[in-house]
């Protein structure tokens, strides 16, 4: 029979791989609880409608990479390829405006996009999402720069620098997208790639962001949208950077930087890695002040974020996989049958004792089962055999040292007490550090 394997740009995540993951999201639901935000668990489909009506219609994403597909009864699905219009959808059809003037969300989960799979480039990707509705002070802006800079230098990036720029807003967009326009319109459309030419006259924005090198080459000259937003933009955008500054973070204004979906104004950004490759943005946001009226919502404003964690992954692999490598504390080798189940409930209790650790099970040599204790890291192999069996005591074994003690069984909870507080202690000394 063939074997069915994997859909092409979807993957299965095993440990160690899958601790990875687990360590960012414990390291995001901290840091970005820290700010207030709480957890919002939204749905992985929606109507294919709300993606159209909030990414844009003109976008890549909309146009080539969405997963959509009618249910039985004909209506069109999509599986979410991002999380920001989920959240705008759940944050209108629960009415949050009238229950909290801000309101602010962590969501994370797999997104859908049907992109060309590569290194750090999935069909199947996960995002730790951040949105922050009710608020637009520039403040929050540097804020939720802070905190995603904050969040990164807790997974060990600290080398890590923004790139920043404004769009502008919907009273000073047109007039630059009109330079922008006069500006393109004199470049020869043969020069320029199939999806710009078109780009041109539906999202000119759009060209900018293109990565083809000719069309790159092409704009090089196109006037800058800092220079021609509205004086409340300029504002806006000023008192953003003097908070970094006055922070010191490092950043990079990066005036090409219109990001890949249409909802953006203001402030927007993008975190890149030059350390994993072709696709090295890590992470990518900015305000969108729009969006909620335009789905039907109040007039809210909005700014938030996402991370792809599977580059967070690419970059964690070589610093941290040894540290997220949790040890167990036992392996309970059994040597004799009539000793098996004595041995189980040994083990449930030492897990009711908070330790953790596995229990060999099938008739194995001693030689066998201390191998399979070392292969799964346990600190300690308990070892009973006939003779402990008998005496009722279970063989300590320290697998570092090799050292080793035999304990009553009737005292074996003290044991799991001691151990628990060794490991405690063990973690504060390395938390203080
Ligand atoms: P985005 O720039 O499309 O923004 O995606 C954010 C991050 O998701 C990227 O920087 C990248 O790390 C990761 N990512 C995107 N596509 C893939 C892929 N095919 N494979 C692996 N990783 C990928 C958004 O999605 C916006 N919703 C962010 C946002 C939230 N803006 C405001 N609020």
């Amino acid at each position: 029979m063939s074997k069915i394997q994997t859909i092409k740009g979807f993957a299965d995540l095993f440990a160690p791989q899958s601790r990875l993951y687990t360590f960012m999201e414990d390291t995001a639901r901290r840091v970005f609880g820290s700010y207030g935000y709480n957890e919002l668990r939204i749905p992985l489909m929606e109507y294919t409608e709300l993606f159209q009506r909030s990414i844009g219609a003109e976008t890549d994403v909309v146009q080539k990479e969405m997963y959509t597909f009618p249910d039985r009864k004909g209506r069109s699905l999509t599986l979410r390829p991002e999380a920001t219009a989920g959240v705008m959808r759940a944050y209108i059809e629960q009415n949050c405006h009238a229950q909290e003037s801000v309101s602010k969300f962590f969501t994370c989960g797999p997104m859908f996009r049907y992109e060309r799979p590569q290194k750090g480039r999935m069909r199947q990707f996960h995002q730790l999402n951040c949105e922050c509705l009710g608020a637009h002070e520039p403040q929050v802006d540097a804020e939720v720069l802070l905190m995603l800079m904050f969040f990164l230098k807790e997974l060990g990036f600290e080398e890590l620098q923004p790139e920043i720029n404004t769009l502008g807003c919907r009273e000073c967009r047109p007039a630059y997208r009109e330079a922008l326009s006069n500006f393109l319109r004199r470049i020869d459309p043969a020069t320029l790639c199939e999806d710009c030419r078109r780009r041109m006259e539906s999202n000119p924005m759009r060209v900018l962001d293109c990565k083809v090198p000719s069309c790159k080459e092409q704009i090089e000259g196109a006037p800058r949208i800092r220079d021609h937003v509205c004086a409340e933009c300029a504002d806006h955008f000023d008192t953003v950077l003097g908070i970094l500054d006055k922070r010191k973070i490092a950043y990079v204004i990066n005036p090409r930087l219109v990001r890949g979906l249409d909802y953006y104004t203001r402030t927007t950004f993008e975190v890149v890695s030059s350390s994993i490759g072709a696709q090295g943005s890590v992470a990518g946001g900015g305000r969108y002040d729009g969006l909620v009226r335009q789905l039907g919502g109040p007039d809210v404003p909005g700014i938030g974020f996402a991370c792809g964690m599977e580059r967070l992954a690419l970059m964690l692999e070589d610093t941290l996989a040894e540290q997220v490598q949790s040890r167990p504390d036992f392996y309970f080798a059994v040597l004799a049958p009539e000793a098996a189940d004595t041995a189980l409930l040994a083990a449930q209790a030492l897990r009711e004792s908070h330790l953790a650790g596995e229990m060999s099970f099938g008739n194995k040599s001693l030689k066998s089962q201390l191998r399979q204790a070392s292969r799964t890291g346990a600190e300690y192999c308990l070892i009973m055999g006939e003779a402990e069996f008998a005496a009722q005591n279970v063989v300590v074994k320290h697998m570092d040292s090799g050292e080793q003690v035999s304990i009553a069984l009737a005292t074996l909870r003290d044991w799991a007490e001691i151990r628990r507080e060794q490991k405690l202690d063990k973690e504060r000394k390395r938390g203080s550090r």
